[in-house]
């Protein structure tokens, strides 16, 4: 039941001038009941804010928030059924953890048993059976985040926000932790806007994730249609890790094909042959600036071919399970992802195949994904 749904949600700051600072840019955005959605964006982009929002620690300049059918701009975060998880856990220090777990539901007058028997379940589900009686002091980074999802758990809310809450863990902790909300979000089936700045969290936790920049949502779409099918320069630019590779230049019709043509004024543009999903709806762009787009794993390199574009190695990083090859066509750096047993020395000279099945065409001037919507043939 608990969906949650953001009407031209805007958020309005007064800044020090006198004038103020739109974070929030009138957003549209549902998430569905159960759903885990992750709010993915640089610093800054109005994450926090939205999320802030949505749980009433924030004021709400225009628009509405509305959580199970409910209008909630005037509701009391207490009385909104959420329960926030923060990035610096915020414990009570001089609490033990079953105190830290319990206090919300104290303040509720829930029957002791209710809370004791609360309590003892979130512990169970987290692995902090043994650590009951122990201070925050006396714990890991990694144990305190789970307390306070603990924390949240008890409450039984209908949705849980999460605010950026594996930041201030370490590498390992925070691909554990990563697994432990994602395994947590299937057993409690519970609404989840999740938070992060974190293109591989927002990836491996998402049902859905929505991309922000600047306070306006960019796209919002399950993960891998994300990654395949970017609405925008921008989001094929931030998902994704080596990024996708974007090359400048022009359209072509050349013996009744559509072709893509590197701006390279050595005369050694790479020449696409766009497949029809991308030709059919380009054919207004003909002459006009077009960026293509193809992901790292979608480039093979040969030996150099009798003739024809080439392009050379820069660098070479052998990554353990694959290598990532740095290479430069003269004008556009890029960057294959190839296998381990690839190495090529610097500056060796090399001619690239393009696989087009999930390749990307954007609109040069407004940045814009052309023939979005259409799936690979
Ligand atoms: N209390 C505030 N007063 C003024 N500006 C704020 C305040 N909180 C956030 N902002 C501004 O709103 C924008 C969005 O901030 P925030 O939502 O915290 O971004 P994110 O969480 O995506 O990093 C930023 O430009 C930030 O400086
Ligand atoms: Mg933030």
């Amino acid at each position: 039941m608990a969906k949650v749904i953001l009407s031209q949600l805007t958020k309005k700051f007064p800044d020090k001038s006198g004038s103020e600072v739109v974070a929030v840019k009138s957003i549209d955005l549902v998430i569905n009941d159960h759903e885990f959605m992750v709010l993915v964006g640089p610093s800054g982009c109005g994450k926090s804010t939205t999320l802030r929002m949505i749980a009433g620690l924030e004021e709400i300049s225009g628009g509405t928030v509305a959580i199970d059918g409910r209008v909630v701009n005037e509701v009391e975060p207490k009385d909104r059924d959420i329960a926030m998880v923060f990035q610096n856990y915020a414990l009570y220090p001089h609490m033990s953890v079953y105190e830290n777990m319990a206090f919300a539901l104290k303040l509720r007058n829930l029957p002791k048993a209710e809370i004791e028997s609360r309590v003892r379940d979130a512990a169970t589900l987290l692995g902090l059976e043994s650590l009951l009686d122990r201070k925050p002091k006396a714990l890991s980074g990694g144990q305190r985040q789970r307390v306070a999802v603990g924390r949240a758990i008890v409450r039984q809310p209908k949705v849980f926000l999460f605010d950026e809450p594996l930041s201030n863990l370490d590498a390992k902790m925070r691909v554990s932790m990563r697994t432990e909300i994602t395994k947590l979000h299937a057993r409690l089936a519970a609404t989840m806007i999740y938070v992060t700045h974190d293109q591989v969290e927002a990836m491996t936790m998402g049902d859905r994730i929505c991309v922000m920049k600047d306070g306006k949502i960019m796209q919002v779409a399950p993960p891998l249609e994300v990654y395949r099918r970017p609405a925008n320069l921008f989001v094929a630019g931030f998902i994704g890790s080596p990024p996708m590779n974007l090359f400048k230049g022009t359209l072509r019709v050349s013996a009744g094909q559509v072709e893509f043509v590197e701006e390279n004024s050595s005369g050694n543009s790479q020449v696409v042959v766009l497949p029809d999903r991308l030709a059919a709806p380009v054919a207004r762009y003909v002459g006009q600036p077009v960026v293509f787009g193809v992901r790292p794993e979608g480039i093979t390199v040969e030996a150099v071919a009798a003739n024809g574009p080439t392009v050379r190695v820069e660098l070479c990083e052998p990554m353990g399970a694959e290598t990532y090859l740095h290479l430069t066509s003269g004008v556009t750096n890029f960057i294959a992802r190839v296998g381990a047993e690839v190495d090529h020395a610097l500056g060796t000279t090399l001619t690239v195949t393009f696989d087009l099945t999930n390749a990307c065409l954007f609109d040069g001037r407004t940045e814009d994904a052309i023939g979005a919507g259409s799936q690979p043939a």
